[in-house]
């Protein structure tokens, strides 16, 4: 089975290269391919034997599209809608990965699929949109939902900034007690999405990230720790003295039920799965030297 997979390059795309195997292989889309542009994306269907496509792009820059939305309309919503349209005439499945913030996070009980989207930021809007249109134009489609990505090989992500910030001063680190989400490897993630494809579920909305919810303030505690630096270098703060261009939702647990009854591999714990790949975090990528445990 051969997967197409756009949005190869960034964190969750790099994880789906990493993770091809014999029996799956994953083809990346080049960078060149705008996914909002209807005829380069025909062009390379037409020019590949696939059998199913990966949409893993995204625009994901969270402040950034609450300044200028436009670039968030264009990959989150347009581009989505673009793939489905052409994976549906060529009767291609199509997995489209999308986010927790496209629900306001008011909620004390985790969310489940069929639970109101409300947005609380033009990101969010984006990606909602996207998925409504790829569920309206391809009745096949699956829609992944998942929540705080990381991966040690990309350096865009929260366990990357704060080891930047751990390792440049000694001064306490503010990090925000009142948002909470699931952070996620992406590597467990795409483990996931290409266990999903063959399995052929019903279509629709899948929630797919670690168990149990974490504050960031929680997180960033884990991850010092796990680094050989003391719980009080992270400072307890709240979002309404950490200010931000977008709002983030406060409380998003994603309910991953539906995606455990299909009988595939069960996601860990959110900190079961960062003591397992903590190693990669604790070895300096440039230098290779290990830092930080002292
Ligand atoms: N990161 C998170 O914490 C998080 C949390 C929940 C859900 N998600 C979702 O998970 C998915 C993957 O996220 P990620 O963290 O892997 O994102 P990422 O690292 O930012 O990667 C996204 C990739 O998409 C590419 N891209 C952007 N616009 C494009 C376009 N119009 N056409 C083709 N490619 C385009 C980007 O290329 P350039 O860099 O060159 O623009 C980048 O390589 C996204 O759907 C995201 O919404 C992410």
């Amino acid at each position: 089975m051969e997967v197409l997979v756009f949005g190869a390059a960034g964190q969750l795309g790099s994880a789906l290269r990493a993770c091809a195997g014999e029996t799956l292989g994953v083809i990346p889309a080049p960078r060149a391919v705008d996914i909002a542009d209807r005829t380069a994306v025909a062009e390379l269907l037409d020019g590949h034997r696939v059998d199913a496509v990966i949409n893993a792009a995204a625009m994901t820059h969270v402040d950034a599209a609450e300044v200028d939305p436009m670039p968030a309309i264009r990959a989150n919503t347009a581009g989505p809608a673009t793939l489905a349209l052409s994976c549906r005439e060529r009767n291609l499945p199509l997995v489209h990965v999308s986010t927790e913030a496209v629900y306001r996070g008011d909620q004390p009980l985790a969310y489940r699929e069929g639970d109101a989207c409300d947005p609380v930021s033009a990101y969010g809007i984006s990606k909602l949109a996207g998925d409504l249109l790829v569920c309206d134009l391809h009745e096949g489609a699956w829609v992944v939902r998942t929540s705080w990505l990381y991966s040690a090989a990309s350096s865009s992500n929260f366990p990357h900034r704060l080891r930047a910030q751990l390792q440049a001063h000694t001064r306490p680190i503010p990090v925000v007690t009142d948002v909470v989400g699931n952070p996620t490897p992406a590597d467990l993630l795409a483990e996931a999405i290409l266990e999903l494809i063959p399995a052929a579920p019903a279509a629709g909305v899948y929630h797919v990230c670690c168990r149990e919810p974490a504050s960031k303030y929680d997180w960033a505690v884990v991850i010092a720790e796990s680094l050989g630096y003391p719980a009080d270098r992270i400072e307890p703060t709240d979002s309404t003295r950490y200010r931000s261009a977008a709002r983030r939702p406060a409380y998003v647990d994603l309910d991953c039920g539906r995606f455990r009854a299909l009988g595939l591999t069960v996601l860990p714990t959110w900190q079961e799965a960062w003591q397992a790949g903590a190693d990669a975090y604790r070895r300096d990528p440039t230098t290779a030297v290990v830092w930080g445990v002292t």
